[in-house]
């Protein structure tokens, strides 16, 4: 009898070990952030038996822990919860380097519940483990509330382990990524405006300039010094959402009047292409970052005029939904009876930089919009996407958390 039992066992350890090199190789084939984050937690989850995992990873300017992920806090409420820096069991872990087990945090004077009473859950044990790569701690993996009430075993501590250092390596693999590829990128979009100015400059100090040819050389100027500062401002905005460091400031406001107010902003530009804008939209009290939404309804709006033919329409309305967390979220969409996206380009929408040719030729713009739009949604916990048919129009519709009385 001992024997079958014993074999079953090896088996499962196998198995176990199996599943974790499965894990750690596509752990290192991923290269964006937030979709790694998401893999680890979900593979802490599965390997080590618990209903919660979390990540916070250390600010460097300042040494504290900031949660950057949780499978039990929603987005909104993450951004107020800050470990500073030696402070409770996950400081403490980030300090020394070294995994905590607490199979009973009620029997633990470094606990606090500062955490659950913030997000109404009730933690009964933890295990925390540093996130090592070769040469510092960069944060902490922690598993909440083992399934089945027991303590968390040393297969569990160990699993949790392996698993830290190799994703502590991915994450900083897909940090240095982001940078490269974006600095890379970002000198060679600079380069074009830089180029149109530079050519300005030296035709600008020719004495033999004609007066009609200094305007036209000048209205060059003062439109590629726009999309520079534009381009500038975009990128930077970027950056700050990849690698994580923007902050949302989230609030409760009235969506209805939101909308108003930034249709307001451009209504001017809608004008001077003769396009009639509608809002239609209730009262709904969204919690989330105002300031980013308007940015993200701004760009939408902008590109409605822009990829539109004279004498178009634009319509903005929202809805509440319920999305497939059964939270209730806020549905806003911008619908144009525009040029309209083909298939082929509409998966590569919202990638940075990209922009479709034959309507992109002849208006401005640097093609960060959609890709900004994106980060901000999704740092909502919400979503964005597209419905377009060419020579009908596009629809882009995203969802953003609804405030809950
Ligand atoms: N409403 C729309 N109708 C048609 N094409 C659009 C629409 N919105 C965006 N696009 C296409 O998507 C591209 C990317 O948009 P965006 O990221 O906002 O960058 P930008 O507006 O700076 O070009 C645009 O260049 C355009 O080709
Ligand atoms: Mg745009």
């Amino acid at each position: 009898m001992s024997m079958t039992v014993n074999s079953s066992d090896a088996d499962q350890v196998i198995a176990h070990y199996q599943r974790l090199i499965e894990i750690s190789q596509q752990l290192n084939s991923t290269l964006d952030l937030g979709s790694l984050l998401k893999k680890i937690i979900s593979a802490a989850r599965e390997l080590t038996n618990t209903e919660a995992a979390s990540i916070m990873l250390i600010e460097p300017s300042t040494g504290d822990l900031r949660f950057e992920i949780a499978s039990n806090i929603a987005v909104q409420d993450m951004d107020e919860i800050i470990i500073p820096k030696g402070s409770g069991i996950a400081g403490w872990v980030a300090q020394h380097g070294e995994p905590r087990v607490i199979n009973d945090v009620t029997q633990e004077p470094s606990w606090s519940n500062r955490v659950d009473d913030t997000i109404e859950f009730h933690t009964r044990s933890i295990l925390a483990v540093p996130l090592r790569t070769h040469t510092k701690v960069i944060g902490v993996l922690e598993g909440i509330n083992k399934i089945g009430g027991g303590g968390w075993t040393e297969n569990d501590i160990n699993t949790l382990n392996t698993l830290a250092s190799q994703a502590a390596i991915a994450i900083e693999n897909a940090r240095l990524f982001q940078q490269n590829d974006f600095i890379a990128e970002m000198v060679h979009e600079l380069r074009t405006p830089l180029a149109a100015l530079k050519a300005s400059t030296v035709l600008l100090l020719r004495p033999d300039l004609p007066d009609n040819r200094r305007h036209d050389i000048i209205t060059t100027m003062h439109s590629e010094t726009e999309r520079l500062s534009r381009l500038t401002s975009e990128f930077l905005d970027l950056a700050r959402l990849e690698s994580g460091r923007a902050r949302l400031d989230t609030s409760r406001f009235d969506t209805n009047k939101l909308l108003e107010e930034s249709v307001d902003v451009v209504v001017q530009q809608a004008n001077d292409k003769n396009i009639a804008v509608s809002v239609q939209c209730d009262s709904i009290t969204a919690n989330a970052d105002r300031g980013k939404i308007k940015q993200v309804l701004l760009n939408l709006l902008t590109n409605a005029i822009k990829y539109n033919r004279e004498g178009g329409w634009i319509l903005v309305s929202a809805k509440p939904i319920i999305n497939h967390e059964n939270l209730p979220y806020i549905q806003i969409a911008v619908q144009d009876n525009g040029y309209g996206i083909a298939k082929e380009h509409q998966k590569h929408m919202f990638e940075k930089f990209y922009r479709v040719a034959d309507t992109a030729g002849f208006t401005q713009g640097t093609g960060l919009g959609l890709a900004i739009a994106r980060h901000i949604v999704e740092g909502h916990g919400g979503q964005i996407i597209l419905e377009s048919e060419v020579g009908v129009g596009s629809t882009f519709a995203f969802t953003i958390p609804q405030a809950v009385r």
